[in-house]
């Protein structure tokens, strides 16, 4: 091999390296987000849930005392079965949730616990874990925003 052939393949085989290399780190966070995010949820999705509720859920900087109170009582009927606040039981302790994820993802979870499962990855992370799927309590927006008001209200006293 005479000197320009042998520089012109090794500049060829460095150019070729990096230009594998190059492709390869542009496609693994893509890749990766996609395995992470199947049902192409958009970033809105992923951090407010998949559900009927498609804008953000308005809460006050304070908690609203009766309408916890009333979040409360549907607590005990609908969701004490399956939830405690402090300790895992057939679903997640929910003390701190409010914390963990967004008023409107709360609300969406307890509206449509199958659509998030189905197609929420953090939901269905859970599912993994808790082997049994949270089921519709059939309850309205307004029973939901309570729960969440309790939610908050659990939360703030800490
Ligand atoms: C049949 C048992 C069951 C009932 C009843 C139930 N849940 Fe769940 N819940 C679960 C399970 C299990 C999960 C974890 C996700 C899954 O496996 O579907 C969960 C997940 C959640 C989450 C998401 C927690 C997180 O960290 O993302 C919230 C919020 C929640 N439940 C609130 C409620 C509320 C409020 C009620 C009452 C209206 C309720 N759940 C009723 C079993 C239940």
């Amino acid at each position: 091999m005479n000197k320009p052939t042998f520089l012109k393949a090794t500049v060829s085989t460095v150019a070729l390296a990096l230009l594998i290399s190059c492709g390869g780190s542009e496609e693994k966070p893509a890749a990766a987000a996609k395995s992470a995010n199947p049902g192409g949820l958009t970033d809105w999705q992923m951090t407010n849930g998949v559900g009927p509720l498609t804008s953000d859920v308005q809460v006050g900087p304070g908690v609203d005392e009766a309408l916890a109170t009333t979040g409360s009582e549907l607590f005990e009927t609908k969701c004490s079965a399956c939830h405690k606040l402090d300790e895992r039981y057939v679903g997640p302790p929910l003390r701190m949730v409010t914390e963990k994820r967004t008023p409107t993802y709360i609300m969406n979870m307890i509206l449509d616990p199958e659509g998030m499962v189905k197609k929420h990855p953090e939901a269905r992370k859970m599912l993994a874990q808790y082997m049994t799927p949270m089921t519709n309590q059939n309850v309205s927006e307004e029973q939901a925003r309570a729960l969440l008001e309790y939610l908050r209200q659990v939360d703030a006293e800490k």
